[in-house]
């Protein structure tokens, strides 16, 4: 997290990309495409509204026309084939992190006009370490982790260009015929170990001159599946195909979902769902090696496999399925794991288990875990730091104990103060007033101001840019801001 928040300079540099955003977003669609399409220039599709409040259907024709345009043009960008690596192979900017975002915007190009879903976020993963995500319903949490994913729903959801999302990947390397570089087994003496070449049936192969033929001893995993020489590289998945993309995701960054029973396909048998992912992203793996795999996983989520592994998801309980969905998470050693909501579909004991589970699990795989929660308790229990979303920017970003025992933003007050404390007795809970602002369309100034209860006069002013209230605690509200500067990542 140090990184992004000792860099008020790249801030800056966001929020001028932002504040030129919203002047001309089209222009920015424009330069995404160059190469393309140089003549196009996209216009801001503003909606203009009648009386009653709703769009004409001529404007709503209009809007989705050049929606359709600008969807094309990235869609096009994303499909090319045979892209050069230089073109998103990046470098990080701190190299403890797993993950950096910086200047994520990610819109959705609707016929009511433009979501700003992620406007302009900007934080960091440190390596092994869990970052808390939390804000109100519809702030983009789940919208940025989708961006990570590039899963985002396309062709209306497109991550626009200017974002960079950099992830430490780990691949395995190949040869100049692009295939994988085994790593061969060696004696004491550091020379490769060599064995008979066999056929399918067991039986040595002969050679021409009716001796056995000998070959290379790969090495292989504790499960049977055979290893490769692998190596970093930083990719900026904004800019990745989508062809490279299935690489990463499943087997470097893997996803815990809130509901079990959706992310599990119902007809598959459990073992099945795992082993799939296991021969799919581990080269070399056969149905043997997979099911060894997915019974180490399944164990190591307290699981007794010999039950489970031939079950329907149907067949097993709410807590038992999250496990499964765990397991699988797992079973390509993934870098990151995204947790969004893993517990609000579960009752408050099975939720303390998988939250145990999963802080377990993260210092087995020495892995990172991206948590999205609403829920503040959560946050406490398992972050490291913490980032505030309002609106689709980040308002507060910190350590957990400062974002806790030293909240700054009057929306992170706000949430501290609706959550029940034990010992301490209320007649009603403490609830922010009003609500978020229409995602079209949002104000120029800052989004939480319809409902801000310390709001001065400067709050109907520019998008307050970011006070830094320690190395790693920084805050976007003109009351920390002593009229210094103020021009903030306004969109
Ligand atoms: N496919 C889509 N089309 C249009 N708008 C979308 C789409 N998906 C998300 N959005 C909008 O993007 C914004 C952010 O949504 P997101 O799902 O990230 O919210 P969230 O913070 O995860 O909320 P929750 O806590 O309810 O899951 C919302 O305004 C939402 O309406
Ligand atoms: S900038 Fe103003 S309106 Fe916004 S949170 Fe701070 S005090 Fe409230
Ligand atoms: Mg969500």
């Amino acid at each position: 997290m140090s990184d992004i928040d000792k860099k008020p300079q790249e801030d800056s540099m966001a929020n001028e990309i932002s504040q030129r955003e919203v002047v001309n977003q089209g222009k920015a669609v424009q330069n995404a495409s160059t190469s393309t399409d140089v003549k196009s220039e996209a216009k801001p599709n503003k909606a203009k509204k009648d009386k009653s409040g709703y769009i004409s259907g001529k404007e709503s024709r209009s809007i989705s026309k050049e929606n359709n345009r600008i969807t094309r043009m990235y869609e096009k960008r994303k499909n090319r084939k045979n892209v050069p690596e230089s073109e998103y192979v990046t470098q990080m900017k701190d190299s403890g992190n797993i993950v950096e975002f910086e200047n994520l915007h990610t819109y959705f190009f609707t016929d009511a006009g433009v979501v700003k879903a992620v406007n302009g976020v900007s934080f960091s993963i440190p390596q092994g370490s869990t970052v808390g995500v939390v804000g109100e319903s519809g702030c983009g949490k789940s919208v940025t982790s989708l961006s990570l994913m590039q899963l985002v729903q396309r062709p209306q959801g497109q991550i626009m260009e200017g974002s960079e999302i950099r992830f430490k990947s780990t691949i395995y390397k190949e040869d100049e015929k692009g295939s994988q570089i085994p790593i061969w087994e060696t004696d004491a003496a550091g020379n490769v170990r060599q064995s008979q070449k066999l056929d399918k049936k067991g039986n040595p192969i002969l050679g021409a001159d009716g001796n056995p033929i000998m070959e290379n001893v790969q090495k292989r995993d504790h499960n049977d599946i055979p290893m490769y020489e692998t190596e970093e590289r930083v990719y900026n998945i904004a800019k990745m195909p989508i062809n490279k993309m299935r690489k990463v995701r499943g087997r470097e960054i893997s996803m815990i979902f809130q509901e079990p029973m959706t992310s599990l396909n119902p007809v598959f048998r459990i073992g099945h769902q795992i082993d799939e992912v296991i021969l799919l992203h581990m080269p070399g793996a056969t149905k043997k090696s997979a099911k060894n795999r997915t019974y180490e996983m399944l164990r190591l989520v307290g699981i007794i496999p010999e039950i489970v592994y031939s079950k329907y998801p149907h067949e097993l309980s709410g807590g038992m399925r999250q496990r499964v969905i765990i397991a699988m998470s797992l079973a390509c050693d993934p870098k990151l794991i995204i947790a969004d909501e893993p517990t609000t579909a579960l009752d408050v004991t099975i939720q303390a288990q998988i939250l145990e589970l999963l802080r377990n699990v993260k210092d087995k795989i020495s892995g990172s875990i991206m948590l999205i929660t609403h829920d503040l308790g959560v946050i406490a229990e398992m972050a490291d730091f913490v980032v505030v979303m309002y609106a689709g920017k980040i308002i507060e970003i910190g350590t957990a104990k400062e974002i806790f025992d030293n909240p700054h933003h009057p929306y992170t007050i706000g949430l501290q103060k609706s959550k029940p404390v034990v010992n301490k007795r209320v007649d009603r809970l403490y609830s922010i007033p009003g609500s978020v602002p229409n995602p079209i369309g949002m104000p120029d100034h800052c989004h939480f101001a319809g409902r801000c209860d310390k709001k001065i006069g400067a709050c109907q002013g520019p998008y307050p840019g970011y006070t830094q209230i320690s190395p790693t605690h920084k805050v976007a509200c003109h009351l920390y801001l002593n009229n210094k500067d103020n021009s903030g990542n306004n969109d």
